[in-house]
């Protein structure tokens, strides 16, 4: 009887184990501004599980915080009509951390999970990103990443962030361009659950901003599990009149991040609405930041890279025509980087303009001066037992590195001038590319029309104040001529 009574006890302890523990930036960092939503903190449970207590450490205070909200989610409801049934449940707990948790930007904090007194995940640090222009930020940069170790084609990875931990790294954020687990809702969502399970090695330290993939969108194309599991700054959070709810993007430093999820423009699904609603929200954003704030970098993600080497891939020979409306407004606003994922290598672009390399100062040790278009970044090598390519591929006019095999990147940036990427491998953290880009004026030149419309009326304005000063000198000269002959009469 006691054996059965401590087995059962064990039993519900188990089921209230928090597993997949993820951290991401919240609605401070978007326009809401939200002071008390700098981190949202994720987690899971087999079991409804009340009176969790999140402990916030920091060397001054010690604060705790109930959680009692939690969302089930039902994948054996959401496919109960459709020929692909899945059995798979699981709680969801959503915690919002800000200040009225005693937490402020730019300090660094521990956090604990307890359940009826007991610590049950953690500790973790953590820091919270100043959006403070004079801060100089720095993210994880990767995609298509599995755990799920038939070939251990991930697992350097996953050791290279247990070196980062190891040695108390710090970043801003982990900028994941797509494509997780191989599948998430296969094999009854075991995958996507043992990948949250296994990313919160990391995703417990460092807020993970993500954009979904072709791999992600589960049994019906609606991405209902990925978009359930993870939280990112959606505007449609909180105004729920917004039709697509893809879209987010935040400021960290000098930097706004801009994410779009074009899966059904890139699969060719001629949804002009979708189409249309996409674009119109890229352009009404990327023209907001750049007349209303200050920040000097604009950096631009998604899945689907406009750009790439790949010769077996149709994404590569042409995606960036369909995606033509896009290129206009990233080259009118200034897009400075544009992030993709999709294929399993690194690859480093020129600056891009419809398919030609565009114009920049100068390139010269690595530090690109000026560059008047994107410069188009693959990082799709974290790894994967889909395909990882043992090589690079044949180059095209405009790639200017690759690199094979697992690896991420980190983008540094510096402050209002200097922005730094690099490509590290896994295997042994060594850095194989690394590029600047320098701005010597933060303010981009206006386009041509409008320096030609400026220094038209300046010569229209110039001509009328000759014009007038010869027909003044003209009339003093005559009036003088008629005073003198005036005078002579007289
Ligand atoms: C999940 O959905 C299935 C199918 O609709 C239902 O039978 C089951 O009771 C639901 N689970 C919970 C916990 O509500
Ligand atoms: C950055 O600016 C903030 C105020 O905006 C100030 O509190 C902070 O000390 C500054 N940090 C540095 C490193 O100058
Ligand atoms: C994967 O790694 C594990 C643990 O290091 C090891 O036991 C296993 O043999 C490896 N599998 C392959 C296919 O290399
Ligand atoms: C962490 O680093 C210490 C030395 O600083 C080392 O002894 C230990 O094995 C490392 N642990 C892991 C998991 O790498
Ligand atoms: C990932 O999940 C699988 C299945 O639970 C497990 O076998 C593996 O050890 C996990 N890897 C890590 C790094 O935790
Ligand atoms: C999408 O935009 C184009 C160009 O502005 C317009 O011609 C078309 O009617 C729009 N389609 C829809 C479905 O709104
Ligand atoms: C940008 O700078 C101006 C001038 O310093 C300031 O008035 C404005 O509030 C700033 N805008 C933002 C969004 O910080
Ligand atoms: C910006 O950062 C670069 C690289 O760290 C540094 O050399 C430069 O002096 C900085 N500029 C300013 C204005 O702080
Ligand atoms: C790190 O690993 C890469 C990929 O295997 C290799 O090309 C490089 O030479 C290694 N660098 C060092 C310093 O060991």
């Amino acid at each position: 009887m006691i054996i059965f009574i401590t087995s059962f006890l064990t039993l519900i302890n188990c089921d209230c184990i928090p597993y997949g523990v993820r951290l991401s930036l919240g609605h401070y960092y978007s326009t809401l501004n939200d002071i008390n939503n700098y981190i949202t903190l994720t987690f899971n449970s087999q079991n409804i599980c009340l009176d969790y207590v999140v402990q916030i450490i920091n060397p001054i205070s010690i604060n705790n915080i109930q959680v009692n909200d939690y969302k089930l989610l039902n994948m054996t409801d959401i496919y109960k009509e459709s020929q692909n049934a899945i059995h798979y449940q699981t709680y969801i707990y959503d915690v919002k951390l800000g200040q009225f948790n005693g937490l402020f930007e730019g300090n660094q904090y521990t956090f604990i999970i307890y359940w009826e007194n007991a610590i049950v995940a953690g500790p973790f640090y953590f820091q919270i990103p100043s959006k403070s222009l004079n801060y100089s930020s720095k993210f994880i940069i990767m995609g298509d990443l599995d755990s799920n170790w038939n070939l251990n084609t991930s697992k350097e990875t996953f050791d290279w962030f247990t070196n980062q931990i190891n040695k108390t790294m710090f970043y801003d954020g982990i900028i994941y361009l797509g494509d997780m687990a191989y599948d998430l809702e296969d094999d009854n969502c075991q995958v996507g659950d043992n990948f949250l399970r296994n990313i919160s090695l990391f995703t417990s330290h460092f807020p993970f901003m993500l954009t979904f993939g072709n791999h992600d969108k589960g049994q019906n194309e609606e991405f209902v599990y990925i978009r359930q599991s993870f939280a990112t700054p959606r505007i449609s959070d909180y105004d729920n009149s917004i039709k697509y709810n893809d879209f987010y993007s935040f400021q960290v430093g000098h930097a706004y991040f801009v994410q779009f999820h074009p899966y059904k423009i890139a699969y060719g699904n001629k949804d002009e609405t979708y189409f249309n609603y996409t674009l119109y929200q890229m352009e009404s954003e990327l023209r907001r930041i750049r007349q209303h704030e200050n920040t000097s970098w604009l950096i631009v993600y998604n899945h689907y890279p406009f750009y790439c080497s790949n010769p077996d891939d149709g994404f590569c020979e042409d995606h960036y025509k369909k995606m033509k409306l896009f290129e206009d407004i990233f080259i009118k606003y200034n897009v400075d980087l544009c992030l993709a994922g999709h294929q399993h290598t690194y690859e480093r672009d020129e600056p891009l303009a419809y398919n030609k390399i565009a114009q920049f100062d100068k390139y010269e040790n690595n530090i690109y001066t000026n560059p008047k278009a994107p410069i188009y970044i693959v990082e799709g090598a974290a790894g994967n037992d889909e395909i990882m390519p043992k090589d690079i591929y044949p180059p095209k006019f405009y790639t200017k590195f690759q690199a094979a095999g697992d690896g991420l990147g980190i983008l540094e940036i510096k402050n209002e001038t200097h922005l730094y990427f690099e490509h590290r491998m896994s295997i042994n953290d060594s850095v194989v590319d690394y590029f600047w880009i320098l701005k010597t004026k933060v303010i981009p030149d206006d386009d041509d029309t409008d320096k030609n419309s400026i220094s038209i009326w300046i010569w229209i304005l110039i001509g009328i104040v000759v014009l007038l000063l010869i027909g003044f000198i003209v009339y003093c000269l005559l009036k003088k001529k008629q005073k003198k002959t005036y005078d002579e009469f007289i």
